[in-house]
């Protein structure tokens, strides 16, 4: 945790960065700069959002001065991905996010699909991907302090922050997480697999995905007006997820939610 800021192991990523005290959302900037033709990889970071936004037009809560708001502009022309795939970028955001809160202590977090990143069945950190032209502005909240006041009361029993996600074995609980360290650290891990997407497409992701996903996850899924409930079975090769029901049926889930039904016993700790 003592490591200072500024010492990014990315090479692209976040070479230029954008950092604000406050903005409507950080994707907005992110999306402007994009089509004013700014360079790939560059990071828009603020220390609050006035209207941060989440997946299916849900509010992301962004209070300052406690979490991680940011949003990366990925360039896809380079290497040229058929459209198909795009969607799947996603999935390699995620696994990138995964792999930087377990590094930064949270050795308990997992996925669930397409790319929420969960602590004991609470969401740490989100992925919003959002396409402008060329670009794809990767947008990432990551709670990152806990405490009284850091969420909203209601986001409670259904969130987490970083500071509290630390597994005791880790060996890793300091009370605060140093933003700008933590932000280093996140890009470190997201450029590699952000490459390999842009290399390579999902094919690239998707086995790296499933063994990230939280093991045994009962959902439901909306599927228009009709839930289905299963149990989440790993990805399809183009990132839809394959929900397994009761009688033994497989649903592909390409587009909406899925919401937790279900935890899997806890593992002994
Ligand atoms: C979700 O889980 O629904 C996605 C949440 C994405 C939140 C981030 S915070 C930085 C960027 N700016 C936004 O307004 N949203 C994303």
């Amino acid at each position: 945790m003592t490591a200072p800021p500024g010492t990014s192991a990315a090479r692209w990523l976040g070479r230029h960065k954008v950092e604000l005290a406050t903005c409507t959302s950080t994707s907005d900037v992110a999306l402007a700069q994009a089509r004013a033709g700014c360079a790939h990889g560059t990071v828009v970071v603020a220390d609050a959002q006035t209207a941060g936004r989440g997946r299916l037009g849900r509010v992301w809560a962004s209070p300052p001065g406690r979490h991680l708001y940011l949003s990366a502009v990925v360039r896809l022309d380079p290497r040229a991905r058929p459209p198909r795939e795009r969607a799947a970028l996603t999935l390699a955001v995620g696994v990138g996010v995964v792999d930087a809160v377990r590094a930064a202590g949270a050795t308990a977090a997992g996925l669930k699909w397409p790319n929420d990143v969960l602590v004991h069945g609470k969401k740490l950190a989100g992925v919003l991907c959002e396409a402008t032209g060329d670009a794809i502005v990767v947008g990432i909240g990551v709670n990152l302090a806990g405490g009284p006041g850091a969420l909203p009361p209601e986001l409670a029993s259904r969130a987490i922050a970083l500071t509290d996600a630390f597994e005791p074995a880790a060996g890793t609980e300091p009370a605060t997480i140093d933003r700008a360290w933590f932000t280093d650290l996140l890009l470190a891990h997201l450029e590699p697999w952000l490459e390999r997407f842009l290399d390579s497409g999902p094919a690239a992701v998707i086995g790296p995905w499933q063994e990230r996903m939280v093991p045994g996850l009962r959902l439901t899924w909306d599927q228009g007006g009709t839930n289905i409930v299963g149990r989440a079975d790993g990805l399809d090769p183009d990132g839809a997820l394959r929900l397994l029901d009761d009688d033994g049926r497989v649903h592909r889930v390409l587009a909406g939610d899925v919401t937790v039904v279900v935890l899997p016993p806890e593992r002994p700790r």
